[in-house]
């Protein structure tokens, strides 16, 4: 900024003096652009330094006379920088206001939402990935259907009416035939038996689907289900064929921290059977609320296809050998997304479907 000429040598009449003073105060307000240089100018202009500062020192260099008179003149003179001060800090502020106004206007064309695609839930997408898991290790992909008969479902997995392991699974039975004779599966293993019945060994298939059971919907259990089933059968299957499986799948789609064990378990279908449990993801198997501080969770039941189901299809059970395993793809999304709570798959919140 250019400071008003100090004439403090005399020169010029006092009058010529604060017109001085005012008109370079103004130059240097028009010359301010922004509210930060519009403070520094007025320091410069009003302050302790400033030119109109020093002529009020100098006033006591005057005859006593004078003093009045110059001092009037110098007070009118701050009053004349300070009211065009005031008039370039209004006008500097309505500009930047403008300017800011400007940069943070709301276009509405601009912020119309693209139409929300719809997208797979994160079951299916956890139903397809486990399927292109068990693909890339050589096995086919099988369905079956969801409505049963007693057959499927239970009789010719080793459970003849009245055998008590039918208690394991809250059958919904439908209305159709004789009473307790059509349900919806419980389970995705009656489409072993189909499997079994229409293409012979050798068989490596998973099955994944729906399922149904009479169950209070909690934390870790809802009613309408999906499970996964395997179902190999072939020459010299062994159990460690079994273990390896399990292991290589979980690995692939849990990744390398994670791992397999199996422990000694009953189902009627198979034996011996096991529990299929994985490290907890959540803690990755040091313990925590999820896993009851075990480190594991279990996942699904496995085993050898029991001689007696073999038998129910038909097949000579000297001949062939096979493992089967069965488990919930809820209960795996659950545990690779670490969601707590898997009631949030069908209450269908976009907000918890959009993240997962
Ligand atoms: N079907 C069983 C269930 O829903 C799980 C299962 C256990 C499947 C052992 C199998 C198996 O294939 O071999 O509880």
């Amino acid at each position: 900024m250019t400071p008003a000429p100090d004439r403090g040598d005399g020169s010029g009449t006092p009058d010529d003096d604060t017109e001085a003073l005012v008109s370079s105060a103004i130059e240097v307000l028009g010359a301010a652009t922004t509210l930060a240089a519009l403070d520094e100018a007025q320091t410069d202009l009003l302050g302790k330094r400033s030119p109109l500062a020093r002529a009020h020192q100098a006033l006591v260099s005057l005859e006593p006379g004078e003093r009045p008179e110059a001092g009037r003149r110098l007070n009118e003179a701050r009053r004349r920088i300070e009211s065009h001060l005031a008039d370039r800090r209004r006008e500097l502020q309505g500009s930047e206001r403008a300017a800011r106004l400007h940069a943070d206007r709301l276009d509405p064309t601009e912020v119309i939402a693209p139409p929300l695609r719809g997208r797979l839930h994160v079951v299916q997408r956890t139903r397809d990935e486990l399927e292109d898991v068990f693909v890339g290790m050589g096995f086919a992909v099988a369905e079956g259907p969801e409505v049963e008969t007693d057959w499927y479902n239970f009789e010719a997995l080793n459970m003849p009416p009245a055998h008590p392991a039918r208690g394991m699974w809250d059958t919904l039975y439908l209305e159709l035939g004789e009473p307790e004779t059509v349900m919806l599966r419980t389970h995705t293993s009656p489409v072993q038996i189909r499997l079994m019945e229409t293409q012979g060994p050798p068989i490596y298939a998973v099955i994944p689907g729906k399922c149904y059971r009479r169950d209070t919907p909690d934390a870790r259990h809802i009613p309408t289900f999906h499970q996964i089933e395997g179902l190999v059968v072939d020459h010299g299957i062994s159990f460690a064929d079994l273990a390896g499986t399990i292991e290589t799948f979980t690995t692939a789609y849990f990744g390398p921290d994670i791992h397999s064990r199996l422990r000694p378990s009953y189902f009627p279908f198979t034996e011996p059977s096991a529990e299929y449990e994985i490290t907890c993801t959540i803690c990755k198997g040091k313990g925590c609320r999820t896993c009851s501080q075990t480190g594991w969770v279990e996942l699904g039941g496995c085993g050898m296809v029991d001689p007696a189901v073999f038998e129910a299809v038909g097949l000579d059970a000297d001949e062939w050998t096979g493992f089967a395993f069965g488990f919930g793809i809820d209960r795996c999304t659950q545990m690779r997304h670490e969601i707590p709570d898997m009631r949030v798959f069908f209450d269908n919140d976009v907000r918890v479907l959009r993240q997962i």
